[in-house]
């Protein structure tokens, strides 16, 4: 009923719009279901969705109205798990693994995630912070709207607090909405027991008392963390009231899918090696959650693709009825993804998903991953978040592999260039997004 609806912008001439119907994680057949209106149209008002429908059937006032000239329009994308805060380079390790040295060894041996570590530490916040914009920029242009950045590169308490206040820095300039998430990535050799009590007992209180992350996530790997040292981390953490998601089963099966689906994470992520013990456990905590919970298995193809691994079992993972979401990763040594929309043409290619599916795990399932249930999908109420796909079918996003061609994207009802957001380090951005704020409350309260 659209009959009332006062919208400040009315999208028309949406050839194909595509979404999820409503929040939750979608998982089974109806990982595949997405609801499809054509010539269609979308009111927005005080930036969220206020209607869509067939365009014939709206009644409603508009303050004004944009023509998208026939072009699929679907939800923004969702890229739940990034590493896009960090300093310095990988480029000779990456030398090294195009000559066969394997990307554990090269961390064995104090490089990889180290190596950005040692760099990441020693930087400043402004340095971080700018050289972070133009990474969340990209991924932005390439349809996210909501993106994921994880700390972790810092190691010490101090460092890891530097990076979460330079990512809350990074969210401030930003037109994505961005989440937080505080990473136990690597142990530190000299003193793990150390390292270990220093995070439970003080950066985790630390993070939650400056209110720099509400989710924790733990690398567990026989590089990195075992499961019973992140089940110390994430118990803690969950004891402070934060949520969890893992970093498992990447190079070898060590029990943090296990674990994950034991403690009810929000998501469990990599799975390159996940067998069919990990997927069973995986399938039973969906199949006994209330409905759109469980905990979802993000997959990451461009890790896979870049470190020559086997490729996670997307297609087993939804057929076993587990919810399965699509990340970029992006980060310097195994990930270099700057683009949301081609890790989920990838995982068309690399682990057996169908478009539909594809888009259902790069919106409303990665949402589910972050606990957001207002963003990745498009509907009443929810933020006017939108992809405008240069094509009349909206399946011309995860058919290319970084086409089809400049997206356009909307942001909380505001059309996002990205690029000439950096230009500006961030500055004009906060203050647009505060004058447009200011400018609708007149008439938005509540
Ligand atoms: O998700 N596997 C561990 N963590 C990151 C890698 C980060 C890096 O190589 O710098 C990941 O792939
Ligand atoms: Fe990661």
């Amino acid at each position: 009923m659209s009959a009332g609806t006062e919208a400040d912008l009315l999208l028309t001439g949406i050839g194909q719009l595509v979404t999820a119907a409503g929040p939750g994680a979608r998982r089974g057949p109806a990982q595949g279901e997405l609801r499809r209106i054509d010539d269609a149209a979308l009111a927005i008002a005080c930036g969220r969705v206020a209607w869509l429908g067939p365009a014939a059937d709206w009644r409603g006032r508009a303050v004004q109205a944009v023509d998208l000239g026939g072009r699929a329009v679907v939800p923004g994308l969702v890229d739940p798990h990034t590493h896009l805060v960090w300093a310095g380079d990988r480029y000779d390790d990456l030398e090294a693994r195009l000559e066969g040295v394997p990307y554990e060894a090269i961390l064995a041996r104090g490089g990889g995630i180290r190596r950005t570590v040692r760099a990441t530490a020693a930087a400043d916040r402004a340095t971080l912070v700018a050289s972070a914009r133009p990474r969340l920029a990209s991924l932005v242009a390439s349809g996210a709207t909501t993106v994921e950045v994880k700390s972790g590169y810092g190691g010490s308490v101090e460092a890891e607090l530097a990076s979460l206040a330079a990512i809350a820095e990074l969210a401030g300039g930003a037109r994505a909405r961005v989440v937080p998430t505080l990473l136990i990535h690597v142990p530190d050799p000299d003193r793990r027991e150390g390292q270990l009590r220093d995070v439970i007992e003080r950066l985790l209180p630390e993070v939650v008392a400056r209110g720099l992350a509400r989710r924790v996530d733990v690398f567990v790997e026989r590089s990195a963390f075992t499961a019973a040292e992140a089940e110390r981390v994430l118990l803690a953490a969950r004891a402070l009231g934060l949520e969890l998601t893992l970093h498992a089963d990447q190079f070898h099966r060590v029990g943090g899918v296990e674990l994950a689906a034991r403690l009810g994470a929000r998501s469990v992520d990599h799975l390159e090696v996940a067998g069919p013990a990990q997927i069973a456990a995986l399938a039973s905590a969906a199949a006994t959650a209330p409905s759109g919970g469980g905990t979802v298995a993000t997959l990451l193809p461009g890790a896979s693709l870049d470190l020559g691994l086997p490729h996670a079992p997307g297609r087993a993972l939804i057929d076993a009825g587990v919810p399965v979401a699509v990340a970029s990763d992006l980060n310097p040594g195994s990930s270099p993804v700057y683009a949301t929309s081609l890790a989920l043409a990838l995982s068309l290619r690399l682990n057996g998903l169908r478009p539909a599916e594809a888009l259902v795990a790069g919106t409303v399932n990665a949402a589910a991953a972050l606990g957001l249930d207002d963003v990745g999908w498009l509907g009443p109420g929810a933020r006017a978040d939108l992809v405008v796909v240069p094509d009349p079918d909206w399946r011309a996003l995860v058919a290319g592999l970084g086409g089809p061609g400049p997206l356009e994207v909307w942001a909380a009802g505001v059309r996002v260039d990205a690029a000439a957001d950096v230009a500006r380090n961030g500055e004009r951005a906060e203050r647009r997004a505060h004058g447009s704020a200011a400018r609708v409350t007149r008439r938005c309260h509540g």
